[in-house]
């Protein structure tokens, strides 16, 4: 699809080296007479190559392939009853940049791949940045952040052969069942979206919304595409990946040149923490969905992206996304995954963009910035005159949130039970969405996504692993998948009742 090219106009610049000064011609090297050596003298050669070798900096180690945008957050409710965060004030609008990505694939590879897809936000509040950084998926494959090393491992390249393998894939999944609840959302026909504007973003995680009052309710939260998730299937997506692999960079693109600006509403589940007690999963499990006839939906505002970057390498490279980045009103629940993301993002921004990540145009807040941080690499914005420690000659001024001394209930959550322990419960939601969601259509194309990966394994005892995870789901749903891989029937795994399962609950202490 042709993409609608940014208007081309001349700007008046003069040609420079870095320094800022004019070079009169920029391909004619200083050398001694016609045939002779180069001189060292000539700076715009070795600015131009020198700074050419130094053009890579890391790609992510996951979502490395991406497309985004800019737009805005508007807060069309009043929630002032959940959350003190000034950006829900009703009918304020705050800017916001997403990027959209593939997870397992290299920065050049296939926008159409099998695989969630990222939808990180940020928004510039008046507060500081808040970034939410979500998938197209309302469920992960781990509860254990220890394991996410091992798991994207595995959808990576084998060590030795440098492929990407079918056995390590299965192998890693079919022996880590609790991540089966996404491996149904991920081979059904959502794990090949149309694009990246033709989908729900959430949250996974349960978050804290807090009101200025100090109360607090647990959230999930939604982004929900106007006009309906789009999927290709399996062979459409094949075929694009072939075809055009930067299929979803231009459908974006072309959209906002068009007018046609995706268009999200953004609502949040809520639950207390005594619901919470009383609910049937683990809300610090984000292998497990909110029913929506339980937790409905509420609408908090509408999100709309409608402007391309002019600069991508600026613009949505060296964006730093961090659940981590949180402003008043918004605070991390206890779930492991989440708690281990808090560290990871700003870990990898300090190795990939470096210190002063947060001063780089995309990423600095737009409200001003005072700590004692100084110094290193980069540092542009390095506070001027400020003192750089705790002053009281020139004291700074020292904000609470509203809510910062109010007494609420903590919840502990006993995290630290084996996370990797599974019950009859794992298998309830996978089911439900085998048994009652998916329709003829979804199931056919579901166990024809599945079979044509999973007909890849060579290791016979990978396969019927896989197979009894599946059979544990719902028997037909293996049987059918076997018969397509011509592999006998296979019993279901065998795991302890739903009442076995570790159940969280409000620390007493
Ligand atoms: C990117 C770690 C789970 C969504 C990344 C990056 C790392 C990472 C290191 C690269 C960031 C960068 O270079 O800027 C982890 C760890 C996880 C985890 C350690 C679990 C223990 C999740 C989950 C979600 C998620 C559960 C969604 C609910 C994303 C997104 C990006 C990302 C959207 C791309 C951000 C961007 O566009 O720059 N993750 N991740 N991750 N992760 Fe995770």
């Amino acid at each position: 699809m042709p993409s609608p090219k940014a208007v081309e106009t001349k700007d008046g610049a003069v040609f420079t080296a870095s320094n800022g000064a004019p070079v009169a011609e920029p391909y004619a090297a200083h050398r001694i007479g016609t045939n002779g050596p180069l001189l060292i003298q000539d700076f715009n050669l070795i600015d131009s190559l020198a700074h050419f070798a130094r053009e890579r900096i890391p790609e992510r180690v996951v979502h490395a392939k991406a497309a985004g945008a800019h737009g805005y957050f508007e807060a069309t409710e009043d929630i002032s009853d959940i959350s003190c965060a000034s950006l829900f004030q009703k009918g304020k609008k705050t800017p916001i940049t997403a990027r959209f990505s593939t997870v397992g694939g290299e920065l050049g590879s296939a926008d159409t791949a099998r695989d969630p897809r990222g939808f990180a936000v940020k928004l510039k509040t008046d507060e500081g940045n808040l970034d939410w950084v979500f998938n197209n998926t309302p469920v992960f494959f781990i509860r254990d952040p220890t394991k996410f090393p091992h798991f994207i491992h595995t959808q990576k390249r084998d060590p030795e052969t440098h492929l990407k393998d079918a056995d390590m894939f299965w192998d890693y999944l079919s022996l880590n069942p609790e991540s089966v609840h996404q491996v149904m959302t991920l081979f059904s026909d959502r794990g090949t979206p149309n694009g990246y504007s033709h989908m729900h973003g959430y949250s996974g995680h349960t978050f804290k919304f807090v009101n200025k009052e100090g109360k607090f309710v647990y959230v999930q939260i939604h982004w929900r595409i106007r006009g309906g998730v789009q999927t290709l299937d399996n062979e459409q997506a094949g075929k694009l990946a072939g075809d055009n692999p930067d299929y979803g960079i231009e459908l974006l693109r072309s959209e906002i040149d068009a007018g046609k600006f995706p268009t999200w509403d953004v609502y949040v589940q809520t639950m207390t923490a005594e619901q919470a007690e009383q609910f049937r999963y683990n809300i610090l499990d984000l292998t497990k969905v909110w029913p929506h006839s339980q937790f409905p939906l509420r609408h908090i505002g509408t999100a709309v992206l409608n402007e391309n970057p002019k600069n991508y390498f600026a613009e949505i490279e060296q964006a730093a996304f961090s659940p981590s980045h949180l402003v008043s009103g918004i605070e991390p629940s206890a779930d492991p995954v989440l708690q281990s993301r808090l560290f990871s993002y700003p870990d990898t921004h300090r190795h990939r963009l470096g210190v002063n990540y947060q001063q780089l145009p995309v990423n600095r807040p737009l409200v001003p910035v005072a700590n004692f941080q100084r110094d290193g690499f980069m540092a542009f914005d390095n506070q001027g005159w400020r003192p750089n420690y705790q002053s009281s000659l020139i004291p700074l001024t020292y904000k609470k949130k509203p809510y910062e001394d109010a007494k609420h209930e903590l919840w502990l959550g006993h995290a630290n039970v084996d996370l990797s322990f599974i019950t009859e419960l794992d298998f309830e939601q996978p089911r439900a969405l085998w048994q009652k969601v998916f329709d003829d259509t979804q199931k056919a194309h579901f166990v024809h996504n599945v079979a044509v990966h999973i007909v890849n394994v060579k290791s016979a005892a990978v396969k019927k692993r896989q197979l009894s995870v599946f059979a544990a789901v719902d028997q037909s749903l293996s049987d059918r998948i076997a018969q397509a891989i011509n592999h006998p029937t296979v019993k279901p795994l065998e795991v302890p009742p739903a009442e076995k399962a570790n159940r969280f609950s409000l620390a007493k202490n």
